[in-house]
């Protein structure tokens, strides 16, 4: 069952977030693509990444998921591409998409996927992991990107927040600096070690490379006791 808060939100904003975090993606995809490989962008939004992929590579052979319906609209109005509507957290709905991937893009999507507890969302998200590698090719690669903040329990305090205010008031409060707010929709942030945890927990794949984009924190961010921030790609090849 999806947080119908988190879809409500994107349906209401589609909002288009910069290219520039896939930039090291983009140069995986044109180390390893062939001629005719095929992308599927699982939480497209609003289609830019799939339209950043198209202008700088070869590939043609794109589609998107995601569970907001108005963002898909939008994506097939910028990229002309097939678009699926569902959850990534939804494992039927993942084994009815007829075909598989060279390249998975999963980005900026797990800390979106919330549950009752950061343990419960950590799962959700561990879950994801699994079926966007199900969406691969033997031999294909998942391309993991997530925004990242230190230290961990400074993100189980926004997680708990986030979940009380959304409880009392519609009402979007900034706290933080951060780019969205305190209230709805509710967020689960990860270090790095905790998603190199939910990709481990697969035997079908190997990490190939970790890249991290440091983002300066700001002075308010600082205030509320975040230490650091970074852009982090993860590169996972599905096994033979
Ligand atoms: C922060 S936006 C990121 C959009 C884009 N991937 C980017 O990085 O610019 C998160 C996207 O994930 C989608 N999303 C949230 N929960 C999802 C789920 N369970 N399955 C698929 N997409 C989901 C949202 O609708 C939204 O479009």
């Amino acid at each position: 069952m999806e947080d119908q808060q988190t879809v409500d939100y994107f349906d209401k904003y589609t909002p288009e977030y910069s290219v520039e975090r896939l930039e090291f993606a983009i140069d995986v995809i044109k180390k390893h693509g062939r001629e005719n490989s095929s992308l599927i962008d699982i939480g497209c939004g609003v289609g830019n990444l799939l339209a950043f992929v198209k202008q700088q590579t070869h590939l043609t052979d794109l589609c998107g998921i995601d569970v907001s319906r108005a963002c898909l609209q939008k994506t097939r109005e910028a990229v002309g591409c097939e678009t699926f509507l569902g959850s990534i957290t939804d494992g039927s709905f993942v084994e009815s998409i007829p075909k598989k991937f060279d390249f998975v893009l999963l980005m900026a999507v797990l800390h979106h996927l919330v549950g009752r507890t950061r343990k419960e969302s950590k799962a959700r998200a561990a879950y994801a992991v699994k079926n966007a590698l199900e969406l691969l090719e033997a031999g294909g690669r998942l391309m993991l990107i997530e925004p990242v903040y230190y230290p961990t329990i400074v993100m189980d305090f926004l997680f708990y927040v986030k979940k009380l205010v959304t409880k009392m008031t519609a009402k979007r409060i900034e706290i933080f600096g951060f780019r969205n707010n305190i209230g709805a929709p509710v967020v689960s942030y990860y270090a790095n070690e905790a998603l190199v945890d939910m990709i481990e927990r697969n035997e079908n794949c190997e990490i190939e490379t970790m890249h991290f984009d440091k983002e300066k924190v700001t002075p308010v961010q600082r205030m509320g006791l975040i230490t650091r921030r970074m852009d982090t790609t993860i590169i996972v090849r599905k096994k033979d």
